[in-house]
């Protein structure tokens, strides 16, 4: 993928969640969380922070989160479109495909949505919603990503509490049957407002098999996955950045090519707590935020141009 480090501009708009992923500060069931949900006109704000940045790509997050409705994200996806050269990613929860198909008539470049373990009896344990099916619900919604026309990003946790590492070797074979565009990869960090944080839905296994939340074993995890899938754009991520003050210039050094800094705004920053103490880019370096591009240059990388997409570097079949 080159030297080239493709900034995301990731905009948080709602915390507030259906689901009850059992490792999710955003989940339902916390009452400890102040819940806020974007306007029109602060995303769009952000979105024109993005342009003024440089950055060619932004970042729409949210929980599961029906306030925003399937005409809000329609008119702001059209709306950014229209009024700026910016790819635009959705990565807003398992919406019925109905609704992603609309946001992406209406202009939607990309879809992130990390299956978090391939491990479909670790997958059923800690996201109860889904237990009813019997197939792994997420996995199979990025498939219907991709036929959508989508870009699609999946990814997952590392130790989580009951995840052993031969599952996580699994994981890495996911990623190249999806032939995912994108992959997203970080260390669980517990949460005490969760049930895995209070050592409940816990999945016992022999303690040597248990994968380690560590950055070396995400660092390891980033660069196996680069080593499988050389196309995709792979992040480091905020989680790293979280556990290990290099975790931005390390995780790139490993295989990663993008990094995702945070546009919303500082009020509701701080409410996005997915888990404790995250950290942005500008919270990882003690000069502020605009010295980005000199922490890239120290470690021989640049900023990319444009929106970054997925480059078809090979034949598919040598993938495979
Ligand atoms: N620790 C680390 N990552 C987490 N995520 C959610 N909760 C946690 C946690 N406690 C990640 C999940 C989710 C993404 C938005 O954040 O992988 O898909």
């Amino acid at each position: 993928m080159g030297d080239a480090v493709h900034l995301r501009g990731l905009i948080e708009i709602s915390n507030h969640c259906v689901r009850q992923c059992g490792y999710c500060g955003l989940r339902a069931e916390n009452a400890n969380l102040a819940r806020y949900r974007m306007s029109f006109d602060e995303i769009m704000e952000c979105a024109e922070e993005a342009v003024r940045r440089g950055y060619g790509t932004v970042v729409l997050q949210a929980g599961e989160d029906y306030g925003l409705e399937t005409d809000l994200i329609s008119d702001i996806i059209c709306k950014i479109k229209r009024a700026t050269p910016l790819a635009v990613t959705l990565s807003l929860g398992e919406r019925p495909l109905e609704e992603v198909g609309i946001w992406r008539s209406a202009g939607a470049d990309r879809y992130l949505l990390r299956f978090e373990t391939s491990d479909l009896e670790l997958y059923h344990l800690i996201h109860p919603q889904n237990r009813r099916e019997k197939r792994h619900y997420r996995i199979e919604m990025l498939r219907a990503l991709k036929k959508l026309g989508y870009e699609i990003g999946g990814g997952v946790m590392v130790g989580i509490p009951g995840q052993t590492v031969e599952s996580l070797a699994q994981d890495i074979e996911v990623f190249r049957e999806l032939d995912l565009d994108m992959i997203g990869i970080g260390p669980y960090v517990s949460h005490p407002d969760t049930p895995l944080g209070k050592g409940e839905w816990v999945r016992s296994i022999a303690p040597e098999e248990q994968a380690s939340a560590s950055a070396e074993m995400t660092y390891k995890m980033i660069a196996l996955a680069r080593c499988v899938c050389p196309e995709a754009n792979i992040p480091a991520t905020t989680a790293l950045a979280t556990i290990d003050l290099a975790g931005y210039e390390l995780g790139l050094r490993c295989g990663a090519n993008v990094v995702m800094p945070e546009l919303t705004p500082p009020a509701y920053r701080s409410k996005y707590q997915i888990y404790p103490a995250r950290r942005s880019v500008e919270d990882t370096d003690p000069s502020g935020p605009s010295s980005l591009r000199a922490r890239l240059k120290k470690i021989g990388r640049f900023p990319g141009i444009g929106p970054g997409g997925r480059h078809h570097l090979y034949p598919q079949e040598a993938l495979q």
